[in-house]
């Protein structure tokens, strides 16, 4: 039977390793929709486009050559053949990645992209990002708002970045990618039917079962 679990969140709330660890548990895939906006950025500076150039920017989007794992035990992304898994990660991709997710010809693309992917999984599949439980499946069997305060979003990215940056630096790159993402989606409060999980003050494990409790209600 169909199950697609919808999680969306703001960064450092430990939404992909949630994630995975409930696809894991619930035998399904598991779809990071964040790394194919991540993917669409590394190409677009590949090739040197210039970000704000909307039209080449959201081309380059659907012409995207893209191989993304589905995977919660494997994580891989290749573009064009080049393994891009771990410079997706990078800070320069980071930094970037907004302007290239707020252009509305590109969102179009990655949506229709993975609406697609959760059908031919049969709809059995784990997917996270910031408009999974608001537009790109609105249907889902379960959808969920993975929230956590400021403050442990802040010490999760800094644990996630190894802490070779100052405190300061990473609170600053995290507000402002947050607030270029505010038009994407806001995470002050839950749409309609969707559950709210904080995490603020549960661990990993904690966390992972309080998801699997309101997948399982
Ligand atoms: O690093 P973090 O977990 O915060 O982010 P991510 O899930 O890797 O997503 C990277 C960026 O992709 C976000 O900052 C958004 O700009 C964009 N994104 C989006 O617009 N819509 C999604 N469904 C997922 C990601």
């Amino acid at each position: 039977r169909p199950l697609v679990v919808a999680i969306d969140g703001p960064s450092g709330s430990g939404k992909s390793s949630v994630s995975k660890e409930v696809a894991r548990r619930l035998r399904v895939a598991y779809l990071d929709t964040g790394a194919m906006y991540r993917a669409v950025t590394w190409d677009c500076l590949d090739r040197g486009l210039d970000l704000t150039d909307s039209a080449l920017v959201e081309a380059a989007a659907r012409a995207l050559d893209l191989e993304l794992s589905t995977s919660a035990d494997h994580e891989s992304v290749a573009v064009r053949g080049h393994d891009v898994t771990a410079e997706i990660r990078e800070p320069r991709i980071s930094q970037s990645v907004s302007a290239v997710a707020t252009n509305l010809g590109v969102r179009n693309e990655l949506i229709r992209r993975q609406r697609a992917l959760i059908a031919v999984h049969g709809r059995r599949m784990v997917v996270e990002g910031r408009d999974i439980t608001t537009v790109v499946a609105r249907d889902a069997e379960v959808r969920l708002l993975l929230t956590a305060s400021e403050e442990a979003r802040m010490r999760r990215r800094g644990i996630q970045l190894g802490g070779t940056q100052t405190a300061e630096d990473l609170h600053q790159q995290v507000i402002e990618r947050d607030l270029k993402d505010s038009t994407v989606a806001s995470f002050s409060q839950a749409a309609d039917g969707v559950y709210t999980v904080d995490s603020s003050d549960l661990d990993f494990e904690e966390t992972v079962e309080a998801v699997l409790a309101v997948v399982h209600a």
